[in-house]
Order: C-alpha cells, then sequence, then structure tokens
C-alpha cells in the first residue's frame, strides 16, 4: 500500500459521516467507528479495484467512503462501479445525495429487502455485506445477506462478510464456522480472515469487534440459479436478535431538510432579554 495521507483521509470519511443518518437499533444499524472507517474503505477499494462492487446493507457508508476517497485523489485505486442494495431508504437517499452533490458517477444505490427475491444485476464482480451478526440465530442472518451476496456475482466472485469476532466469546466462532461451512457448500473457499479488526459505537458491547472474512468462488464459471424469497420461518426467527424477526419491507424516510444538522425538536432556544 502507497502511504495514505491520513489528515485528509479522515476528514474526507467526516465528510461521509455528517451525510448519514442516525443508525436504528432495532435493525442491528451500529455503525463502526471512524477509525476504522478509513482503513477499511482503503483495503475495500485496493481489494476490488476495477471491479464491479455491490453492497448488500451498507448503514456504514464503506461504499461512498470507498468512492468518495478516490475522487479526491485520497487513493488512486478503486472499484469500477459501486451498488448499495438496502431496504432504509434514509440510506439509499444518503447515498445518492452524497454521490450527486461530489458528482461520483460510478456509486449508486437502490431499495431492496434482501427477503425479497433478488432482480439483480448479477454481474457484479464482487459483494460486499456486514450483515446483522446472528448472535441468537447461529449466523442464518448472515447467511441471507451472503446468499444475496453471491447472487449478484452470480456464484463466481469475491465477498468481504463483517462479522463478529472475539476471542473470549463463543457465539461468534459458533457463528464463523457455520458461516464459512455455507459459503464451501455453495462453491466458495475463505481466501482469507482478517481478526479481531473493527470497533462499533455499541454501547452494550463497546468491546465487541469484527472481522474482515474475505471469500473466493473456486470456479470462474457463472451459474444459472433461480432467487427466491426467503421465508422459512427457522430462517427468520431471531433474525435481529432474540425474539426480533423480520417485520418491516422497508424503512421509509420522512424528507427532512439539512441533513447532519440538529433537529429543531431536539432543542429549545432561551432567549436573551432585550
Ligand atoms: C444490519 S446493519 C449491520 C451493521 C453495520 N455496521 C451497519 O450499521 O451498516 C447493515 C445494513 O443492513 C441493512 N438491512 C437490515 N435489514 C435489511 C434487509 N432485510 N434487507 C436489506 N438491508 C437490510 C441496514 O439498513 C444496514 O444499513
Amino acid at each position: 500500500m502507497a502511504e495514505l495521507d491520513l489528515k485528509s483521509a479522515i476528514n474526507a470519511i467526516s465528510d461521509v459521516i455528517e451525510n448519514r443518518p442516525r443508525s436504528l437499533r432495532e435493525f442491528d444499524q451500529i455503525y463502526m467507528k471512524a477509525g476504522d472507517m478509513v482503513m477499511q474503505s482503503e483495503f475495500v477499494a485496493r481489494w476490488s479495484d476495477g471491479k464491479r462492487l455491490s453492497f448488500i446493507g451498507d448503514g456504514d457508508a464503506i461504499s461512498v467512503c470507498v468512492a468518495y476517497l478516490k475522487k479526491r485523489g485520497i487513493i488512486n485505486y478503486g472499484p469500477s462501479q459501486i451498488t448499495v442494495f438496502d431496504f432504509d431508504e434514509r440510506i439509499v437517499s444518503a447515498v445518492k445525495r452524497f454521490a450527486d452533490r461530489e458528482a461520483l458517477e460510478n456509486l449508486g444505490s437502490e431499495l431492496y429487502n434482501c427477503l425479497d427475491v433478488f432482480a439483480g444485476p448479477n454481474d457484479f464482480d464482487c459483494f460486499y455485506t456486514n450483515p446483522p451478526w446472528g448472535a441468537s440465530n447461529d449466523g442464518e442472518s448472515v447467511k441471507v445477506f451472503m446468499q444475496r451476496g453471491m447472487e449478484a456475482t452470480s456464484y463466481r466472485g469475491e465477498g468481504m462478510v463483517v462479522i463478529a469476532d472475539d476471542p473470549d466469546l463463543t457465539w461468534p466462532k459458533r457463528v464463523l464456522a457455520k458461516v464459512q461451512q455455507f459459503g464451501i457448500e455453495n462453491g466458495f473457499f475463505v481466501q482469507k480472515m482478517m481478526p479481531w479488526l473493527h470497533s462499533y459505537h455499541l454501547d452494550d458491547a463497546p468491546d465487541l469487534r469484527s472481522c474482515n472474512l474475505i471469500f473466493k468462488a473456486v470456479s470462474d464459471e457463472v451459474k444459472i440459479f433461480d432467487s427466491s424469497a426467503i421465508d422459512a420461518k427457522d430462517r427468520l426467527e431471531n433474525f435481529y436478535g432474540k425474539e426480533n424477526a423480520p417485520r418491516v419491507r422497508y424503512v421509509r424516510e420522512k424528507k427532512t431538510l439539512g441533513y447532519g444538522k440538529a433537529h429543531d425538536d431536539e432543542y429549545s432556544l432561551e432567549l436573551l432579554e432585550s
């Protein structure tokens, strides 16, 4: 890696953070910390250089950071095309808003719930997902997001799956094993694992980290498959945590002006006496 101008990179990531909607904890939106976003974005850009990259969910906005770091000339590598698929319209709009403002022509986003049929396109070279981590369902929710990522590449590409990793907890190890097994069952192998890497704004488990688990398809051949909706009860119960099965197709945005600014229902003004 060429040396990164850290000050410019952090300031660029700060622009992206300012544009992000607030996280909704009930859907496992838990944002990565800023320093880790810088390092992760640089790594993702290098990993996907010259390729078509899909994101299955991206509250963190790593997609935006990757495109923006290149646009600002802070790095000179990165994917040729990026599409974000997310069920939260606020996130989809935030990506579009930033892409318009900064003229990031290769960055797009689409409203999509990963429980629905994945209608394509299926010609991505790689996918990235930081899904619900599956603590209460042995990684089943990770597998759902990963399945859509593999479909986006027609089962012939590469994928980066960002999930919990903690040497002192048992459930992340169980999930890591299940997810690796799922990758292998679907024609992928684990090319690389970068353990214990990222921290999050997670108040009830501030020390919990995630890793990068990087999969690569064994074969370069496009697989013909039918994408189908995911509705099996055993795949859905505890999806977003204990007794928190999906009940929402989309999170809809209420249009507000002044993103990144305080909302006027957050404060009141006590005036100077005249
Ligand atoms: C589940 S969160 C995981 C934590 C991650 N650090 C984040 O906040 O982005 C990842 C993304 O998945 C999206 N998401 C959650 N449920 C989804 C669903 N059923 N279909 C598509 N995207 C979904 C969220 O809106 C969020 O942007």
